[in-house]
């Protein structure tokens, strides 16, 4: 018997997954885990979907994942939903004096890599509904799991109204403030402040058209504009045909915070952020109705992902949390999705699913852990911008396109390397 998914064929493998959390890195473990003919199932703590967030943003070697999903309808839909800069590019300018120093052009779109700017919640909404609707995975939602256990057989979950669940593996991809890491770790891995925070607001451009001094960002089609200070960085970006307006004030922010989390910020706090600046981003700014003041942690890299006895393993941001200056946080995520996936597949056998979850980490760690400087690289040239020596060469604050990360195929280097990795296992 074999299942139809999409795109392709797969015989069963036989091997039970289930997932803990059903946010991007989540879903693209199981729905790259259906592909790859195993069993899964998700289990998310949320009661309903619901469309939260704001911008987000997948780099090209996600949209290669994405393509992969239904011939490329899934990629078309996130596509139509996303930013267009083909005609704008990114415009870089000096905070105080506003000027233009550069305007980073948009590469020729390649087909088969597409990126993705836009609304996290509606992007979210339609990988959602592609597992559970279209594949027809199992998604349990408002289960709040409790505990991991394994064993030299089998590992599981149990669930918060005391329900016990067994598979072949558990991934917890249950986010930023993971419970699976403690479990995996066996200690609570505190979070540390960044040393910044970003204030971010979306909304729609109604009194943004309004404004002469702003409606030039809404009337033709997308736009994305930055504005660099020291120690500060102000990015603001147009979504829809320049019908939705989004922006992220990065600033520092000592605050001693105990988690990653997000609390309502107040305009005021950020036009004292702006003052001195180019009065065009007060002007952008007080058409914000709401905003969020998003703490950003840090995290030294985990020593490990995967559980004493190889059957549960962290994925996502419960494993590695990004900083946006990397943006490729929710990449990331998706790649560790499709790796486990080809690993589990090439196990063969149950009694090589240990070696081959194992296998998976290894094949991840140090590509994650290069991407993940990224954030702190790009927030930093920013940050520090010299502007004499950006005046000669402006190509210097572009926001880096590097192909090691952007060509990179997930599950082409997996199933490459597989064989070789896996041996240090067995
Ligand atoms: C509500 C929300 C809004 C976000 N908004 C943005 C944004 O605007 N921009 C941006 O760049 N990034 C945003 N992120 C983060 C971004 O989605 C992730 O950084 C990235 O996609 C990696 O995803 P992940 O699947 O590893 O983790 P997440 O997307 O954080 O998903 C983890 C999931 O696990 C679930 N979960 C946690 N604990 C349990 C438990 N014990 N039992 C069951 N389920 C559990 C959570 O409810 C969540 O759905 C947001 C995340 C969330 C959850
Ligand atoms: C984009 O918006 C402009 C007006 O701002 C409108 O003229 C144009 O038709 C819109 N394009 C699409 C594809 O909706």
């Amino acid at each position: 018997m074999s299942v139809l998914n999409g795109n392709q064929e797969t015989s069963p493998t036989g091997i039970k997954v289930v997932i803990v959390g059903a946010g991007f890195g989540g879903l693209t473990a199981a729905i790259e885990c259906h592909r790859q003919g195993h069993t899964v199932e998700v289990y998310e703590s949320f009661p309903e979907l619901k469309v939260l967030g704001d911008i987000i943003s997948f780099g090209p070697n996600a949209g290669r994942i994405y393509r992969r999903w239904s011939n490329g309808k899934i990629a078309d839909k996130m596509r139509s939903l996303s930013i267009n800069l083909r005609n704008y590019g990114f415009r870089i300018h000096k905070y105080d004096t506003g000027e233009v120093v550069t305007t980073q052009k948009t590469p020729e779109p390649d087909p088969e890599t597409p990126v993705f700017n836009g609304h996290r919640g509606e992007l979210h909404s339609i990988v959602f509904n592609y597992a559970k609707d279209e594949l027809g995975i199992p998604i349990h939602l408002g289960h709040r799991v409790t505990q991991y256990w394994e064993d030299e057989d089998q590992a599981g979950i149990i669930l918060d109204d005391g329900t016990k669940v067994s598979a072949d593996v558990v991934i917890g991809a249950d986010g930023v403030r993971s419970k699976a890491r403690e479990l995996v770790l066996g200690y609570y891995d505190k979070p540390k402040s960044s040393g910044y925070a970003v204030y971010r607001a979306w909304f729609p451009n109604t009194d943004m058209i309004k404004d002469p001094r702003t409606k030039e960002f809404c009337e033709n089609g997308d736009t994305f504009n930055g504005w660099i200070g020291p120690d500060v960085h102000f990015l603001f970006s147009t979504i829809k045909n320049g019908s939705d307006c989004c922006w992220v004030l990065t600033h520092r922010d000592e605050a001693d915070i105990d988690e990653s989390w997000s609390f309502p910020g107040k305009l005021e706090d950020v036009y004292k952020v702006l003052e001195g600046w180019d009065p065009t981003c007060k002007a952008i700014v007080e058409k914000t109705p709401s905003l969020v003041d998003w703490k950003l942690v840090y995290r030294d890299p985990l020593p490990r992902w995967v559980s004493d006895k190889g059957r549960i393993t962290l994925l996502g941001d419960s494993a590695h949390p990004f900083l946006p200056t990397s943006a490729q946080g929710a990449t990331q995520a998706m790649e560790d999705g499709v790796v486990i996936a080809v690993c589990l597949k090439r196990a063969q056998s149950k009694d090589r699913i240990p070696a081959a979850v194992r296998a998976y980490q290894d094949i991840r760690y140090e590509r994650v852990r290069l991407v993940q400087k990224t954030g702190e690289t790009t927030r930093d040239m920013w940050h520090k911008a010299d502007w004499d020596k950006v005046k000669e060469d402006p190509d210097s604050i572009h926001l880096p396109r590097e192909d090691w990360i952007f060509q990179f195929d997930a599950e082409k280097k997996a199933n490459e390397v597989f064989d070789e990795v896996v041996r240090k296992f067995l």
